[in-house]
């Protein structure tokens, strides 16, 4: 930090990356320069801005400040570095080395975050500095901040989200329209919703990563990517929308954390679930985001908004720059990381949930007191059947009450095996279901 004319003291930044997130916090650094100083008591230089290709155009961003040379840029003196590169190298290499200069970082990469998260925490430790991510998870949402702050006094039970707007375009597109999932994901590629390669999106890797973030800072614990069950929405078929449509349910892709009913462990889990049409989730539409907590004391919170895009998230990104830069200006750190807790991580037949089960059945007597006797033989509770259809084609559809997956999973290889049941249709998780 140094004192310019004006008196204010001045921090340096430097800017990782200029794509679409990068680009609109440039320009938004630029056109509010004068509010930051007001609002930081400090004036903003932005330093430089390292990207891959310099031959790029790059409207709004002075040529002089371009550079490919990132390390050279982050060993400059600088106070604030963001990192918008993405992905897990060099953007952790870089952020350790500015860490290892005392320089504080803005990120958003949750895949980063999600996998290396102990090391880069540590590292922010060591050396005094603060490490903010608001804009890794749910985009222009404030919601990581309100974890570790606001509900910070109370006990949260759970989390349950929809984290991806690739998705939840997708899914919602699908429910409105009726149309098959390969059509939306074509349409949700061509208006700029969905990546070229959507693997990320809608296998459920890209909630998945947020999904431990959320679970980390919720329940003061460890928790990485790879602890995380993961199943995306590419198998979801018209005919699954339209059979939870038929029961008063919509589709989504859910981030789910709970703590476990001792307290000792955590299961997070991302999968399609159906949800009821009278959740506030269930009217969550298109690419918009909304995750709610439900913690001891507060009850149940929502927060909605955009997730993704260049501007939402580079409102994010640049409360966390303000928050950084106060700290430093005060000479203070922010809160790091909280893990005291060290809950285990616990796979996914740990989780109790509710499930639909769509079964084609043999057109014989008896064939519900079958079907019944082996949902009741592992201690799943049936909540309501329906009957659709008959002869060759005859179908049950049974919504269990609360199970773990582990009961469910038995249930079902047993009905498999079951002469009245020629097949297993569908299976879907039930969530934000009073009974
Ligand atoms: N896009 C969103 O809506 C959104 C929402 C929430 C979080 N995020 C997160 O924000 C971060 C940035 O996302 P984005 O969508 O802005 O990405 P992007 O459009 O792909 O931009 C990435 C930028 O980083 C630069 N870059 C990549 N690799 C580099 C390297 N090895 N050396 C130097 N520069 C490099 C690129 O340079 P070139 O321009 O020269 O290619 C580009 O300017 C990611 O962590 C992402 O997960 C994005």
């Amino acid at each position: 930090m140094s004192a310019n004319k004006a008196e204010l003291p001045v921090l340096r930044i430097a800017l990782l990356g200029a794509g679409v997130v990068g680009s609109e916090v440039a320009r938004l650094l630029k056109d509010n320069e004068e509010d930051f100083a007001a609002r930081v008591g400090a004036k903003f230089e932005l330093v430089g801005v390292a990207v891959r290709d310099a031959k790029k155009d790059r409207a709004g961003i002075p040529a002089n400040l371009i550079t490919t040379d990132a390390e050279k840029l982050l060993d400059d003196n600088i106070d604030v570095v963001i990192e918008l590169m993405g992905g897990i190298e060099p953007a952790k290499y870089l952020i350790l080395r500015a860490l290892k200069n005392g320089s504080s970082i803005v990120t958003a990469n949750k895949a980063l975050l999600a996998k290396y998260g102990a090391e880069i925490f540590a590292a922010a430790e060591a050396n005094d500095a603060d490490v903010y991510y608001e804009a890794a998870v749910a985009g222009a949402i404030p919601l990581l901040r309100p974890l570790r702050e606001s509900l910070v006094g109370d006990k949260v039970r759970r989390i349950l989200g929809i984290v991806n707007g690739t998705t939840n375009f997708i899914l919602t597109k699908m429910d409105e329209e009726g149309s098959d999932y390969t059509e939306v994901l074509k349409e949700a590629q061509a208006l700029g919703y969905a990546e070229t390669d959507p693997t990320a999106d809608v296998e459920g890797h890209d909630a998945a990563a947020k999904a431990a973030i959320l679970a980390s800072l919720a329940f003061h614990t460890r928790v990485t990517i790879d602890d995380v069950y993961c199943e995306g929405i590419s198998k979801v078929t018209a005919a699954d929308i339209k059979a939870a449509k038929d029961m008063g349910f919509v589709v989504k892709l859910l981030a789910v954390a709970e703590l476990s009913d001792d307290e000792k462990g955590v299961v997070v889990r991302v999968h399609p679930a159906m949800v009821p049409k009278s959740h506030p989730l269930a009217s969550v539409r298109l690419s918009f985001n909304a995750v709610f907590v439900e913690a001891d004391a507060a009850g149940q919170v929502m927060f909605y908004g955009r997730g993704a895009g260049g501007a939402p998230t580079a409102s994010a990104v640049l409360g966390d720059l303000v928050a950084v830069s106060r700290n430093k200006v005060s000479g203070r750190r922010g809160p790091g990381e909280s893990v005291y807790a060290e809950l285990a991580p616990l796979p996914i037949s740990a989780a109790k949930t509710r499930y639909s089960i769509n079964l084609k059945v043999a057109d014989q007597p008896g064939v519900l007191a079958t079907i019944a006797n082996t949902f009741a033989k592992h201690d799943v509770s049936i909540q309501v059947v329906r009957q659709d259809g008959h002869g060759d084609a005859a179908f049950l559809l049974v919504r269990t009450h609360l199970a773990t997956d582990k009961a469910l999973s038995q249930t079902l290889a047993e009905l498999k095996s079951l002469s009245a049941v020629s097949e297993v249709v569908g299976v879907m998780r039930v969530e934000g279901s009073a009974n």
